[in-house]
C-alpha cells in the first residue's frame, strides 16, 4: 500500500471520481449537520434534566473529552487515510477487519429506515403548527388522529397522513444523494446548516421571553451534585455522546475519505466536537424554557411536563404551541428546525450505506443511490407508514442505539487498538495531517479508557433489558425488532465481508486517492 501524503505539494484535487468535498468548510459543515440531529434536540435536554441537571455538565464533559472526541479523530485517521467507505477503510487497513465496516453500515441502514419516519412526521407538524391542527388534546391527536396507533403490533394498513410526507422525504433524499458529495450533501449542509442556526437562535429567544421560562432553566440547570455518585449517571452521558455525536457508525469515517489529504483533521474534529455540543445546549435551554412556560401555564412542576423523543415533540410542544403567544412561530420554528437537523444527519447516515455499496460493486453514484435507497425507502415506507410503525419505530431505535451503537465502537476501539493495532499508524497520519499532536494518551483513551467505559454502560443496559421487556411490548416484537436486529447486523456483516471485492486492486490506493 502506498502513502505519498503530503508530498505532492501544490496538488488540488477538485471533485474525484468517488466524489469529494471541495474545502475544509464544507466538510466541517457536512459533518456539522450530521452531528446535530435528533439526538440533540429531543433526546439531550431530558438526559441532562434526569441525570443531575447542571451537574450533568461534568459527566458530559468527560465523557466528550475522554471517548466522544479520541473516537471522533479515530473515526477520521480511518476514513481520511484509508480514503474509503467504512467497509474499504476497514478493509484496506487490515483485510480481516471489514466486518467491522458492514457492521456500522448495517446499523446505518436501519437507523434511516426508522429516522426518515420521524422526519416524516415533523414535516407534517411544520404545517400543523400553523393553524395548531391538533386541537385540544395534542397526545389523542397524535397517537389516533395521526399515526392511528392501535395496540401493539404489526397491522399493515397505510396511514396516509404519514405515507405522503414519507414519500417526499424520500424522493428529497434520493435527489440529494444522487447529486453527489459536493452537489448534494455539501450544497445541502452549506445552505440549511446556517438557516438551522439562525431559526434555532430565534426560537430559543422566543421561548427564552415566554412567562416561567426561568421556571424551566432552574429546573434543567440547578446542579444535584449528589448524582454524579450514581454509576448511571455517568453511563447516561457515555450513551448519549455517542449517537449525538455521529460517532460509531461509519458517517465520520466516510465524510473523512471525502476531504482533501492536506486538511487539519484534528483541529476539524475539535470544531465539529465543540459545535455539537454547543448545540446540544442550545437546545437544553430552548426546550427548557419552553417547558417552564408550559409548567407554569398549567399550574404544575416542571417535571411533570418534560420529557424526550416523541413525547417532547409530539405531544409536549405542540401543547406549548396552542399556549404560547405567537405560538404558529415557535411551532414552525420547532419543527423546522427538527426537519433540517434530521435531514442533515439522514443524509449522512445513508451515504454510509450508499457509499459502502458502491465501493464493493464498484457502482456509479446514481445507481448505488438507487440500489440502496429505494429498497430503504420501500421498507421505511411499508414498516413506518403503517398503523403498526410507532411501536416498531421505538424498539428498533432504543435497540439500535443502546446495543448496536455501542456494541460495534467497542469492539471497533478494541480490534483497531489491540487486535491489528493500527493506533500507531493512525496517530501518524492524523499528526502529520493536523494541528493537534496526539500523543500516547490518545491511544490509551481510545484503547482502555472509552472501551471500559462503554462497556460499563452496555453490560447496565443489558441487565436492565433482560430483567424486564422494554416497555412491555410483546416479546416476538422485542425478539424480531430489538435483538433481532442487533444480532442479525452482526451475522449479516460477516457474511458481506465474506463476500470478494468486484477488482482485486481495490485494497490499493489510487494515485488520485493519495494525493
Ligand atoms: N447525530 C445524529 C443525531 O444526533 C444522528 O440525531
Amino acid at each position: 500500500m502506498t502513502d505519498k501524503a503530503g508530498s505532492e505539494p501544490g496538488v488540488q484535487v477538485e471533485e474525484t471520481r468517488r466524489g469529494g468535498f471541495t474545502s475544509r468548510r464544507v466538510f466541517i459543515l457536512a459533518a456539522i449537520g450530521s452531528a446535530v440531529g435528533l439526538g440533540n434536540i429531543w433526546r439531550f435536554p431530558y438526559v441532562a434534566y434526569e441525570n443531575g441537571g447542571g451537574a450533568f455538565i461534568l459527566p458530559y464533559l468527560v465523557a466528550l473529552l475522554t471517548a466522544g472526541i479520541p473516537f471522533l479523530l479515530l473515526d477520521y485517521g480511518l476514513g481520511h487515510r484509508f480514503r474509503g467507505s467504512a467497509p474499504l477503510s476497514f478493509a484496506r487497513a487490515r483485510k480481516r477487519s471489514e466486518a467491522l465496516g458492514w457492521w456500522q453500515v448495517l446499523i446505518c441502514f436501519f437507523i434511516a429506515v426508522y429516522y426518515a419516519a420521524v422526519l416524516a412526521w415533523a414535516v407534517r407538524y411544520t404545517f400543523f403548527s400553523v393553524n395548531k391542527a391538533w386541537g385540544d388534546d395534542p397526545e389523542t391527536f397524535f397517537f389516533e388522529d395521526f399515526l392511528h396507533a392501535g395496540d401493539p403490533g404489526v397491522a399493515m394498513e397505510f396511514t396516509p397522513g404519514v405515507l405522503v410526507p414519507l414519500l417526499v422525504v424520500w424522493g428529497a433524499l434520493i435527489v440529494i444523494m444522487a447529486l453527489g458529495v459536493q452537489r448534494g450533501i455539501g450544497a445541502v449542509a452549506m445552505v440549511f446548516i446556517p438557516i438551522l442556526v439562525i431559526a434555532f437562535l430565534a426560537l430559543v429567544v422566543q421561548a427564552l421571553l415566554l412567562p416561567g421560562a426561568g421556571g424551566g432553566l432552574n429546573a434543567l440547570f440547578t446542579p444535584d451534585w449528589a448524582a454524579l455518585l450514581e454509576p448511571g449517571v455517568w453511563a447516561a452521558a457515555f450513551g448519549q455522546i455517542f449517537f449525538s455525536l455521529s460517532i460509531g457508525f461509519g458517517i465520520m469515517i466516510t465524510y473523512a475519505s471525502y476531504v482533501k489529504r492536506k486538511t487539519d483533521m484534528t483541529g476539524s474534529a475539535m470544531v465539529v466536537g465543540f459545535s455539537n455540543s454547543g448545540f446540544e445546549l442550545l437546545a437544553g435551554i430552548g426546550v427548557f424554557a419552553a417547558l417552564g412556560f408550559m409548567a407554569q401555564a398549567s399550574g404544575v412542576a416542571v417535571g411533570e411536563v418534560a420529557s424526550d423523543g416523541i413525547g417532547l415533540a409530539f405531544v409536549a410542544f405542540p401543547a406549548i404551541i396552542s399556549e404560547a403567544p405567537a405560538g404558529a412561530v415557535l411551532g414552525v420554528l420547532f419543527f423546522g428546525s427538527l426537519v433540517i437537523a434530521g435531514l442533515t444527519s439522514l443524509i449522512s447516515v445513508i451515504e454510509v450505506v450508499i457509499s459502502g455499496v458502491r465501493d464493493k460493486f464498484e457502482l456509479s453514484r446514481i445507481t448505488a443511490t438507487l440500489a440502496v435507497a429505494i429498497p430503504t425507502a420501500l421498507i421505511s415506507l411499508v414498516l413506518f407508514a403503517t398503523t403498526s410503525g410507532l411501536y416498531v419505530l421505538d424498539i428498533v431505535d432504543h435497540f439500535i442505539n443502546r446495543f448496536g451503537i455501542l456494541a460495534v465502537a467497542v469492539v471497533s476501539m478494541l480490534v483497531l487498538a489491540w487486535g491489528v493495532r493500527l493506533l500507531p499508524e493512525l496517530a501518524r497520519h492524523l499528526n502529520h495531517h493536523g494541528s493537534i499532536t496526539l500523543g500516547r494518551a490518545w491511544r490509551v483513551l481510545v484503547g482502555v479508557v472509552a472501551p471500559l467505559a462503554l462497556l460499563y454502560v452496555l453490560i447496565r443496559q443489558l441487565v436492565t433489558d433482560i430483567s424486564a421487556p422494554y416497555e412491555d411490548y410483546p416479546a416476538w416484537m422485542l425478539a424480531t425488532f430489538g435483538w433481532g436486529v442487533v444480532v442479525g447486523v452482526v451475522v449479516l456483516a460477516a457474511l458481506a465481508s465474506l463476500a470478494p471485492w468486484k477488482s482485486r486492486t481495490k485494497m490499493e490506493l489510487t494515485e488520485e486517492e493519495v494525493r
